[in-house]
């Protein structure tokens, strides 16, 4: 599976240590780190969505101060199914009855061993399927 990776200026230490993390672990990574002091979460929250969307089973990471930017931009593209996360089980429960196929995580938030877990939680559960799916499917279908 490949993740693709974004911070905005918020989230590039904990973002360093989870492509780290991703790359011990032999995940390919695609990263987009700001060079800037001072850059806008949703451009690095689209650059993401739209390569998930173009790559068939991969994964986002998005990063910001609180996740809840980029939580709630990333949301906005069909198909995307982002989570903000804040423990291993929520990350366990939005793969399972969500598929979803974006964390997104708080650098000011979260320290790098609830990170850890969340991550390995993320990476490795399954989606449950069954009755979810037709849920997920009615999130497709959107609101008025
Ligand atoms: C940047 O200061 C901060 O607003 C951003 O990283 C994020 O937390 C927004 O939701």
């Amino acid at each position: 599976m490949k993740v693709y990776l974004a911070t905005d200026h918020a989230g590039i230490r904990l973002a360093d240590m989870v492509k780290d993390f991703l790359l011990k672990r032999g995940i390919e990574v695609e990263s987009f780190l700001p060079q800037e002091a001072k850059v806008d979460y949703p451009d690095y929250a689209q650059k993401i969505c739209k390569c998930v969307l173009n790559d068939e089973g991969s994964r986002g990471i998005l990063i910001c101060g609180t996740g809840i930017g980029m939580s709630i931009s990333a949301n906005r593209f069909k198909g995307i199914r982002a989570a903000l996360c804040t423990d291993a089980y929520m990350a366990k429960m939005t793969r399972m009855h969500n598929d979803a196929n974006v964390l997104c995580l708080g650098e000011r938030l979260s320290g790098f061993g609830v990170v850890e877990s969340i991550l390995e939680a993320f990476l490795d559960t399954e989606f449950e399927g069954e009755r979810h799916l037709s849920r997920i499917q009615k999130i497709e279908l959107g609101g008025c």
